[in-house]
């Protein structure tokens, strides 16, 4: 009785470690390059018992620092992987023309495809009149759960060639990261961009003006342009997304800095830069850690009223098409703000009856 309990125990367990070793190797499947069970971009992840591919350790957190302050939590992350700095590309174009003059680097999210395809489809695709002066668009990405699925960014990769993703995930304080990768992007694949723009994905960026006004600059002469901020003061009030505490930043004021939104630097600014960013501590705020930046460069932020980083202000009409015609960029629009605006802009029988003041360079 007890022995024939006995086979029948073994042969149960084996026809379950069978069906597991079934199981099993159906799960795997999905784990191959292209298969729905990838998480982040071109590479598959592996099985536990796959031999661990090579790449390189990851960084640890920084046990030193005192989370028993009383500092918001992602301030104590923040500060918990400040010391982190090297994260690898996931997704990147082929490369950059080589007589790129213009760089348009935006900062977007995975999850932005609405925002990718409105200015893909605007002012993205605007080519300099007689094919002169070169353009090349590209976004800078960040890692962000799985929603959109990572075929999606896979494919706008392949299909438009303009996705920059690191390995770092997105929030608010990594912005600084996009910053530094893309200095150290800049400086290996496209050293020879004459001039580079960087945005953020809810900006429209009017081209032609942007590429007249440089039209009279040298590349190689230091240049930063934006909506240049001076004497800004920290916000000391922990409830405000911008909270700086006095640990983190101890002068009364930040150094000038051009607004997020949107700027142009030089080559010669973007070489310079290059080098500093290395050397400067990671700042939560990316448009301040800038103009810290260029503080060590020695270059001096200039203010241009083209620039509307932080939008319109009333009794303006943000889609009157008339006042773009005097302005470089403008920020925050949506995804349809942006179709209008082109249409608009792009409508060659407008007339405009009241055009507002030339852009004046001040500062
Ligand atoms: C950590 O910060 C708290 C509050 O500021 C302080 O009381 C404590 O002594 C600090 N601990 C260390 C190890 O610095
Ligand atoms: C990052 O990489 C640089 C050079 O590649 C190296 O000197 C530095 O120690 C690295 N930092 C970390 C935190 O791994
Ligand atoms: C991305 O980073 C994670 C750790 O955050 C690591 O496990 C993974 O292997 C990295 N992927 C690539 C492709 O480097
Ligand atoms: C920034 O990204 C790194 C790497 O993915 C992550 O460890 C860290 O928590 C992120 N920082 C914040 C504030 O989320």
């Amino acid at each position: 009785m007890s022995r024939r309990f006995g086979w029948l125990a073994l042969y149960c367990l084996s026809v379950t470690l069978f069906t597991c070793l079934l199981f099993l190797k159906k799960e795997t499947k999905p784990a191959l390059p292209g298969g729905p069970g990838q998480v982040e971009g071109p590479v598959a992840r592996h099985s536990f018992w796959a031999p661990p591919a090579p790449h390189r350790s990851p960084c640890l957190p920084n046990s030193v620092i005192n989370t028993s302050t009383v500092l918001p939590v992602r301030h104590r992350l923040f500060l918990t992987y400040k010391h982190c700095r090297n994260f690898s590309i996931l997704l990147q174009p082929t490369g950059c023309p080589t007589d790129t003059f213009l760089l348009l680097a935006i900062k977007s999210l995975p999850a932005h495809v609405d925002r990718r395809a409105a200015i893909r489809s605007t002012w993205g695709r605007v080519k300099a009149q007689g094919g002169r002066q070169q353009l090349k668009l590209v976004f800078l990405l960040g890692v962000e759960g799985t929603s959109p699925p990572p075929q999606l960014l896979l494919y706008e990769s392949q299909e438009f060639d303009d996705i920059l993703q690191w390995n770092f995930t997105e929030h608010f304080f990594n912005l600084t990261l996009k910053e530094l990768h893309l200095q150290r992007w800049l400086a290996t694949s496209c050293p020879q961009a004459r001039f580079v723009l960087k945005g953020d994905d809810d900006v429209f960026v009017h081209v032609p003006n942007i590429l007249e006004f440089l039209e009279g600059q040298d590349p190689n002469r230091d240049l930063f342009v934006g909506d240049v901020i001076s004497e800004a003061l920290p916000n000391r009030n922990n409830r405000v997304k911008y909270f700086i505490p006095t640990s983190m930043y101890r002068a009364r004021h930040y150094p000038p800095y051009a607004g997020g939104g949107g700027y142009v630097m030089s080559q010669a600014t973007v070489r310079g830069l290059q080098a500093v960013v290395e050397e400067v501590d990671l700042f939560p705020i990316d448009d301040v850690f800038v103009g810290m930046c260029l503080k060590k460069l020695g270059v001096k932020p200039t203010h241009h009223a083209g620039f509307k980083t932080f939008g319109i202000r009333r009794p303006l009409d943000p889609l009157d098409p008339c006042l773009y015609k005097g302005l470089l960029l403008v920020h925050r629009l949506s995804p349809l703000e942006m179709w209008t605006t082109w249409a608009l802009v792009k409508d060659e029988g407008l007339r405009c009856a009241a055009l507002p003041a030339p852009v004046q360079q001040s500062g």
